[in-house]
């Protein structure tokens, strides 16, 4: 290992690394758009399209991000320049999604901390929870103040490292979560009616087989679903895959990882669902669900803001852990490329996604007018990064992977130090065909949903 190599850091066990990659994965795209998500998509079938997608898409391109990543030891863009200059731009679009993402990540971990505050100080949202939250949000002060806050406090974990901030963090922050998780699944389950909820989530509904419309929505939302949730196709895997240790199992962590991810998806449909069944409200898709439907529940719930200062701590664990990789991605690169100090750049990073989040901030308020194809500046990160960089990255990373670089690379990189990649076949057919087919439907079904 040269020294550069060394100085970069890494992390210093498996499961510090697994729990990081799933930390990243694990975050708002499981808390608020899972459980809805899969009770509107047709239950069960969804839950089995989802697992299926898991296997078929989430497996190998995670796999294939994870390789690139510890083959090369580098960050996004440095780790395919070395491999192929001309595929340079693949990292590239790693690097400014995961910068743009996280401008508009960090005013929603904002808006969880101010929740978490106003639980702190006495919980009240006023008769009516939506137009609590929509004149907060709204609003031209608070939640600048929190999102910088939120992003001040992922910059602060970034800049202790890689085994000094982020292992040692995620390695206290997902074990929290999943308690507080597991205690709030028994809370909700055991609510009057709670079935309700575990019906709406779980039982299969033949209605998504109506027509050819609603199926096809189906296979789309799960396949969506999938990407955004596994955090793939943003350089994730391949940044925190080039701090992996020689002799670590890439094929056994991708399966940890995934199914903690799942896992934990399932589990917050089974905190949030029966919690709304039972006090008689219609699920929501995004920011209703949590930031309005949730207090008005843990309002007449006895206890209720003892839990809701649970709850809110739980999506800050799941928002944070996913920020910091984020971050990471983006100061990974002027690290090695650069050779500047860490704490400089995630300090100087951090800066810069404050000031793109600020914008973003004020457009659901006074600057609600700026729009682009009838987006507001937030939603137009959320198209840019969702519906393009994100399946553009990964269908580049599966073609680079399955045509220029080669799987036999794949296959070295993974049977190292002995282990097994029992499942190539399986991968490489993956890799190469099916992969690359589904993700092009989703990006082209994307721009036009
Ligand atoms: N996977 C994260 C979530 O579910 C979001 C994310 C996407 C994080 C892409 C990093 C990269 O919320």
């Amino acid at each position: 290992m040269s020294k550069q190599q060394a100085n970069r850091g890494s992390f210093s066990s498996s499961i510090g690394f697994i729990l990081a990659a799933a930390g990243s994965a694990i975050g708002l795209g499981n808390l608020w758009k899972f459980p809805y998500v899969a009770g509107n998509s047709g239950g069960g079938f969804f839950i089995i399209a989802y697992f299926l997608f898991a296997l078929i898409l989430g497996v190998p391109v995670m796999l294939s991000e994870m390789v690139i990543g510890r083959n090369t030891n580098l960050n996004a863009i440095g780790a395919f320049q070395r491999l192929n200059k001309k595929w340079t731009f693949v990292g590239a679009i790693g690097v400014i999604g995961a910068f743009l993402i996280l401008s508009y990540y960090s005013i929603v971990g904002g808006w969880v901390l101010k929740y978490i505050f106003s639980y702190l100080i006495g919980a009240d949202f006023g008769a009516d929870k939506v137009a609590y939250f929509n004149n907060f949000v709204a609003s031209p002060v608070e939640p600048v103040i929190f999102h910088l806050l939120f992003l001040g406090l992922t910059a602060c974990v970034v800049t202790l490292g890689v085994s000094g901030g982020i292992e040692k963090a995620s390695k206290f922050m997902l074990p929290a979560l999943f308690i507080l998780l597991i205690g709030l699944v028994i809370r909700s389950l055991t609510l009057p009616n709670a079935i309700e909820g575990v019906k709406f989530l779980f039982v299969p509904n033949t209605e998504v087989f109506k027509d050819a419309s609603t199926t096809s929505n189906m296979l789309l939302s799960a396949m969506g679903q999938i990407f955004f949730s596994l955090s793939l196709g943003m350089g994730i895997m391949v940044t925190y895959g080039s701090y992996i240790k020689k002799d670590s199992n890439l094929t056994t962590n991708t399966f940890f990882i995934i199914g903690l991810d799942t896992l934990m998806a399932l589990l917050s449909g089974l905190v949030i669902l029966p919690a709304v069944f039972s006090f008689g409200y219609e699920p929501a898709a995004g920011p209703g669900l949590i930031f309005s439907i949730i207090p008005a529940i843990f309002e007449i719930m006895p206890f209720g803001s003892i839990f809701g200062l649970l709850f809110f701590t739980l999506v800050f664990l799941a928002a944070i852990t996913s920020s910091m990789s984020l971050l990471e991605v983006v100061s990974a690169y002027f690290i090695d490329t650069y050779k500047w100090n860490r704490k400089k750049v995630t300090f100087i990073l951090a800066i810069a996604m404050g000031i793109v989040g600020i914008f973003a901030s004020l457009s659901m308020g006074p600057l609600s007018h700026v729009t682009i194809g009838g987006l507001n500046i937030f939603d137009t990160l959320g198209f840019i990064t969702d519906k393009l960089l994100m399946p553009i990255g990964a269908f580049c990373t599966t073609i680079f992977v399955g045509y220029i670089w080669g799987l036999n690379n794949v296959k070295a990189e993974v049977e190292l130090n002995g282990m097994k990649f029992y499942f190539y076949r399986a991968y490489s057919i993956l890799i190469r065909y099916i992969a690359p087919v589904l993700i092009f439907i989703i990006f082209v079904m994307g721009l036009f949903a």
